[in-house]
């Protein structure tokens, strides 16, 4: 059995908002005992896109076998752990209500306290696994499937967006346009690997601004130009070159999302710039910020590409913060599909 301190706080997260099933059990906040994931991204794939119901029967079949896993990964039985923190929301409600669930009936029947967990501080607490040395305030660039925004991480557990989309959300941009060009689902690692053999000047897309708010998104722009270009050319019985048409708008989302990262860390006067969330895996995006971050003296902080997209660790890092503040939850703890963050 793995050697722990009597002061040590364990957490055993629960993660189920879309479709991956994620259970991880937690040290201290910063270091990942066990990290289960069972993605159901190949269920998925047939349909070109999540469908929830599916979704929620494979969580309530998965859970019990991950988390499980997780417990003996970590060599630690459940009883010694401090609190059971799980995703409340955003999500899909039937598949956010799978671990709301199974996190009630692990804490009703040991006694364990149960801390509930927003999705997207989640994700950014992600960088806190990989830099000890990381501490708020920060700003942070959300990019997932789901949302796009820009936050200031005040302190932990805390926020303030400042940006967001007005529409479409930078992954979703991604997925729509991968299936666009015929790549299918997940369209982010697809479009990400294909770009490198693409030239991300052959095509100019639009880069969007919002005029109310200068750090807000919009990608359904960018997604109609691709579609249009993509019309065009059967049109007119051009080749498509699948590569380029990736690279461009891959390199379109890319600017726009360092454009509005870089200014608002200058504006606020941090020097510390954090990505998180699916997207936050893209390579070239990667690189774009961490040589924009070096040229502008900002310290650069992104987590590895398996704690990018969902996972629980990240929510047992976020967890651990709760719970230290106090935060405990009720029986009654309900899955909220649209749970605000500040
Ligand atoms: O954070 P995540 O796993 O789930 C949500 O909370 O939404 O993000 C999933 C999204 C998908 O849209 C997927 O296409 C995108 O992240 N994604 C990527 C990459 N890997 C995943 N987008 C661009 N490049 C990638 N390498
Ligand atoms: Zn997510």
């Amino acid at each position: 059995m793995e050697q722990q301190n009597k002061e040590d706080i364990l957490i055993l997260a629960i993660e189920s908002s879309c479709d991956e099933t994620a259970a991880s059990v937690v040290k201290n906040g910063r270091e990942v005992l066990s990290n289960i994931i069972y993605s159901q991204i190949a269920l998925h794939t047939k349909y070109g896109g999540v469908v929830p119901e599916i979704a929620s029967r494979k969580h309530i079949e998965k859970i019990n076998q991950v988390i499980e896993s997780a417990l003996e990964e970590a060599e630690t039985p459940l009883e010694k752990m401090s609190a059971i923190a799980v995703t409340y929301g955003p999500g899909l409600v039937g598949a956010l209500l799978v671990g709301v669930a199974e996190a009630k009936a692990i804490s009703f029947a040991s006694g364990i306290p149960l801390v509930g967990v927003h999705h997207i501080s989640g994700h950014i607490s992600a960088n806190y696994i990989e830099h000890q040395e990381l501490e708020p305030p920060f700003i942070c660039l959300v990019a997932s499937g789901g949302h796009s925004h820009l936050v200031v991480v005040k302190d932990y557990g805390e926020y303030e967006i400042i940006g967001r989309t007005r529409d479409d959300a930078a992954g979703e941009a991604f997925d729509k346009v991968a299936r666009a060009i015929g790549l299918g689902y997940p369209g982010g690692p697809k479009i990400d690997k294909l770009s490198r053999q693409g030239n991300p000047d052959a095509i100019p897309f639009p880069r969007a601004k919002v005029a109310e708010n200068e750090y807000d998104f919009s990608f359904s722009g960018l997604k109609s130009a691709v579609l249009n270009y993509l019309n065009g050319c059967r049109m007119k019985g051009e080749e498509i070159r699948q590569a380029d048409v990736a690279a461009s708008f891959q390199k379109a989302v890319i600017d726009v999302l360092v454009e509005h990262s870089l200014h608002a860390v200058k504006e606020f006067g941090f020097d510390k710039f954090a990505i998180a969330g699916g997207v936050a895996s893209n390579s070239s995006l990667r690189e774009a910020f961490a040589q924009e971050c070096a040229k502008n003296g900002i310290a650069f902080y992104h987590p590895s590409p398996i704690y990018c997209t969902d996972n629980a660790a990240m929510i047992g890092v976020a967890g651990y913060y709760e719970f230290m503040k106090g935060v405990r939850h009720g029986y009654d703890l309900n899955a909220v599909p649209n749970l605000k963050l500040s």
